[in-house]
């Protein structure tokens, strides 16, 4: 009999294509919305194994329910929504989307600088509220990143491309912290490793590029932004929390820091009223890293490859479970 697979969100039809001409029953998610989680579960139940993405909460409780899964397929390169251990524990497979993503995202991360140093978003919302006066030599200037110092807070598959990009398009000398020493990046990239005490009080631009886990979550919080140059500019790409939200305002409000450049927030959406979104050094966009045609496309094709290999050979191609 052929094994039946959610989709938990609507992806691109390619997903949809790669596994019904392997043979799997797919049952398409027909609003462009996430399932409530109590939905989540009593859906999955009904099947062998679900695509997923990081709007669905993979926690105890549903592997707890759907401990029958026979693999997870995360449409993501990112997987901070699924409790990795406890389905370890339970024999379950989590495969996900990396490489995929990485120039689309390393190009947000390089608009979301750009933007925030020219303050492109809060000049563009004057225009909109009729407040476009005359050219004005001194009013609402913004700050150049030529040859200045980036630091790259995760230098994974993502922060590399982000600082080719920087070093490429505007010479920027790279810094870095991760886990672990990226001789690659030192080689091709000049990239020096550095604490993560030097990396705050360094760097000009600070971009972040790391998985969201118990070591990195919220790291970036008063003390961190206390540190930092007063000129320097905050760029999340990453996941919201990463970094502490209200500590962020403060340091924005008190000049701690420049300016900051947001792909990711705590929670998401992003209220509206959100202080962040007043603030003329902000740019803030809806999580769209990967939000390219090309992009999602190849995720949504290794995403159902991952669930076509695995009953096919037993091995998740890009597997995440250690
Ligand atoms: C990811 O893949 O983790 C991004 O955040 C969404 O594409």
């Amino acid at each position: 009999m052929s094994k039946k697979i959610l989709f938990t969100r609507i992806y691109p039809k390619i997903a949809q294509t790669q596994l019904q001409e392997a043979g799997f029953k797919v049952t398409l998610r027909e609003t462009d919305t996430p399932f409530d989680h109590k939905e989540l579960i009593e859906k999955s139940k009904e099947h062998d194994a679900i695509l997923c993405t990081l709007t669905d909460k993979i926690d105890d409780t549903f592997l707890n329910e759907c401990s029958h899964m026979d693999i997870i397929s995360q449409f993501a390169v990112g997987y901070d929504n699924i409790n990795v251990e406890k389905a370890t524990e339970l024999g379950i497979p989590i495969g996900h989307t990396p490489e995929a993503l990485n120039e689309a995202t390393a190009d947000i991360a390089f608009g979301l600088l750009l933007a925030t140093s020219r303050k492109m978003f809060h000049q563009h919302k004057k225009i909109i509220h009729g407040k476009w006066g005359s050219f004005t030599p001194t009013g609402d200037l913004g700050i150049e990143i030529k040859n200045k110092t980036l630091g790259i807070f995760g230098l994974g598959r993502i922060g590399m491309e982000m600082a080719k990009l920087c070093k490429a398009a505007y010479n920027m000398n790279v810094i870095y912290h991760n886990r672990s020493r990226n001789k690659h990046a030192e080689k091709t990239l000049d990239a020096t490793y550095v604490p993560f005490e030097e990396l705050l009080t360094q760097s000009d631009v600070i971009s972040l590029h790391c998985n969201l886990n118990e070591g990195t979550r919220e790291i970036f919080n008063k003390d961190a932004f206390q540190k930092m140059k007063s000129r320097a500019i905050f760029i999340n790409t990453a996941r919201g929390p990463v970094h502490n939200e209200s500590d962020l305002i403060n340091a924005l409000q008190t000049g701690e820091i420049w300016g900051a450049g947001l792909d990711v927030t705590n929670p998401e959406p992003m209220n509206p009223n959100n202080e962040l979104l007043q603030m003329p050094n902000v740019c803030v966009l809806p999580h769209i890293g990967s939000g390219t045609e090309e992009t999602r496309d190849e995720m949504a094709r290794m995403a159902a490859n991952n669930i076509i290999e695995f009953y096919k050979n037993g091995t998740v191609p890009n597997v995440v479970n250690p």
